[in-house]
């Protein structure tokens, strides 16, 4: 696929975009989990059934400030920022005018998903009086991305960006799938989440699109010079350093024994995931991967041979 081939999806946009066409949503103050048991595997670990099991709904909440503060960082300040150089033709790669239209609608969007996140950090905060514990400044994307940048010469700085938030454009929508069938949790949650997801399936295909264009006019010692940085961003990128200090700092807030505080430290510590091809969020990324062109490329395929089954 080159340039000129490139077909806009403002129409889908105009009809699709949830900016577009959903009414505010409204935390319901029903029975229902405020977020997924599997997705806070601290709640479920034996010492906190035993020791805390009333606390949970405070984890589940702090858990959810969590990840509303994750999307907020991501899109304001990750997906934001690439989108809007490629919208106001300051990146270094040139694209026509309709992908850069496109990249507006993905900034809209992305700003948009903000202000939702936001909103429902403030109705769960009205709605159980419980504020938030001290929140990361950054996701693993915030030193992943410039980790890979740093890594590229000058011409292929923008490039390396371009890929990484394609790549993060690509993985956390199958993560923000599980959450939206859970059927234990609030409707009002799983509606956000169902949003979310129905409009970055519009901006998964886009950035593989994009990726697919600059790939296509790539030289083979760009191409090889790139393949090297991957799997470097990757190992940042599913490191469990935030989510574990996170962790931490939920167990230091519980009402335990400090026994108890040190075996959920222990228990949490033991969560990671390898960072090899056994991480689940691998399967997203070497799909992007096929999906974008890059794994067509022999020097792709040597250097991600750690992740490819
Ligand atoms: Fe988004
Ligand atoms: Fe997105």
């Amino acid at each position: 696929m080159n340039a000129a081939d490139y077909q806009s999806f403002a129409d889908a946009w105009e009809s699709r975009a949830t900016i577009r066409t959903r009414p505010r949503r409204v935390l319901e103050n029903d029975d229902k989990l405020i977020y997924p048991l599997s997705r806070q595997p601290l709640v479920l670990s034996e010492t906190f059934l035993r020791e805390c099991p009333e606390q949970r709904d405070f984890a589940l909440v702090q858990t959810l400030y969590k990840f509303i503060n994750d999307v907020v960082i991501f899109e304001t300040e990750i997906v934001d920022k690439t989108a809007r150089s490629i919208a106001k033709n300051r990146f270094a790669v040139a694209f026509p005018f309709a992908c850069r239209y496109d990249a507006m609608t993905v900034v809209v969007d992305e700003d948009y998903h903000a202000l939702v996140a936001m909103d429902f950090m403030q109705q769960t905060v009205a709605m159980t009086g419980i504020t938030p514990i001290d929140l990361p400044d950054e996701i693993e994307l915030s030193r992943a991305i410039p980790a890979a940048v740093a890594l590229a010469p000058e011409h292929l700085r923008s490039a390396v960006e371009l890929i990484c938030v394609a790549i993060a454009e690509n993985t956390v929508t199958g993560d923000v799938a599980a959450f939206a069938k859970d059927d234990t949790v609030k409707q009002s949650i799983k509606g956000l989440m169902a949003d979310h997801l129905l409009d970055e399936g519009r901006h998964s295909g886009f950035w593989a699109r994009l990726v697919r264009i600059y790939w296509h006019t790539a030289s083979e010692d760009d191409r090889r010079c790139i393949a090297h940085i991957l799997p470097i961003f990757i190992g940042h990128y599913l490191t469990n350093d935030i989510q574990k200090s996170f962790d931490f700092r939920l167990i230091e807030s519980l009402k335990i024994s400090d026994a108890a505080r040190h075996a959920l430290k222990s228990e949490v510590s033991g969560l990671a995931f390898p960072i090899n091809r056994h991480h689940p969020l691998v399967a997203n990324i070497v799909r992007f991967f096929r999906s974008s062109s890059l794994l067509d490329s022999p020097c792709v395929q040597d250097a991600l041979s750690d992740y490819l089954v």
